[in-house]
């Protein structure tokens, strides 16, 4: 495995939160010790949605100081923006010769938005841009470019890879050879949900998340407003179906697990003092993250000097496979 390509586009859109380091960030950084891991920053297809330049830089700071703050080292990870690489585009270019333009109509991200136009009653294509049409194409670019072995993704992000796939095999079909890696969706085997405040899946869209960078005051203050049952104080609870208790899990050691699951069972504790032991533990754990990160966003110079130097080693990668494509295809 040591030499496979692992790699990975992170958009940023927003502030990382608890959901987001256990399910990718997390998994991530495990996986840069076994692999050669290649990770960037997306943001040109932020670019579709975000239109505030101010917003899009600050976003990409803040993902980049999160990865930073949670161990991304990134003078052993390649890290890097996709901004910086010119030839990323210039690929795309090229793979839109060999993109049939049904396979983008099939695209869950556009299909659904044609879908929400017609279900309001407007023009199918109404608020959607190119950016989002062609956003498979930009994804096989980031991909194909570095020879990526695997890519890995939540489900919703597979058949971004299957076009990815599609298309390469249409290029390397083509040419008779394979200028393209085929790359491969590579699927967390514990993408165990972590529930949000309110017991669903943590997520953006239910508006249920809590940041990983919350002061401890926050922090303290969305823990303790984390949906519950109602039972009183004395009641028998059960930790197995208790979302305090799922969050409990990811933070603290399986003594302490069993210290807590203990006093459930045992009735006579109240909600908020299984929400304090939660909030210890998340405390406990956040707050060196936390610390580096306000560190890193308060000197920004540091994470710009890291994806600069990052973009330097991409590029040179990036060249080296444009070149070969260019002569290849005749150009
Ligand atoms: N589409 C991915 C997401 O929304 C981000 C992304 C862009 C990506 N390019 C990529 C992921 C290449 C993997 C590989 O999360």
């Amino acid at each position: 495995m040591e030499n496979k390509v692992y790699l990975t586009g992170i958009k940023p859109t927003g502030t990382p939160h608890i959901g987001n380091y256990f399910g990718a960030i997390r998994p991530a950084l495990k996986a840069a010790a076994s692999f050669e891991a290649r990770y960037f920053i997306a943001d040109y297809h932020a670019l579709n949605t975000v239109k505030d330049p101010a917003e899009l830089r600050r976003n990409t700071y803040e993902v980049a100081a999160a990865w930073m703050a949670c161990g991304l080292d990134p003078e052993k990870t390649l890290f890097y923006r996709q901004s910086d690489i010119p030839q990323v585009f210039e690929l795309s270019v090229l793979l839109n010769a060999f993109t049939a333009k049904g396979l983008m109509n099939r695209a869950h991200a556009y299909k659904a938005a044609v879908a929400l136009n017609l279900e309001k009653g407007e023009d199918p294509d109404s608020g959607i841009n190119m950016g989002l049409y062609t956003y498979p194409v930009l994804m096989a670019a980031d991909i194909l470019l570095f020879d990526a072995d695997f890519v890995p993704v939540g489900k919703d992000q597979v058949q971004h890879i299957e076009i990815a796939v599609d298309i390469a095999e249409a290029v390397n079909r083509n040419y008779g050879k394979e200028l393209f890696r085929i790359p491969q969706p590579y699927l967390e085997e514990s993408s165990q949900v972590i529930p949000g405040s309110d017991g669903r899946k943590m997520s953006k869209s239910y508006n249920n998340t809590i940041s990983l960078f919350l002061s401890e005051a926050q922090l303290r203050k969305q823990v303790m407003r984390i949906v519950t049952n109602s039972q009183g104080v004395e009641e028998a609870k059960d930790p197995d179906s208790c979302n305090v208790f799922s969050l409990y899990k990811l933070f603290a050691t399986p003594e302490e697990q069993a210290a807590l699951a203990a006093r459930y069972r045992a009735g006579g504790m109240g909600w908020g003092d299984a929400k304090k032991e939660l909030f210890d533990k998340m405390n406990r754990m956040l707050t060196p993250i936390r610390d580096r990160y306000t560190a890193l966003m308060a000197d920004p110079s540091v994470i710009d000097e890291a994806l600069n130097r990052g973009a330097e080693r991409a590029r040179q990668l990036a060249r080296r496979k444009m070149e070969k494509l260019r002569r290849a295809v005749g150009l």
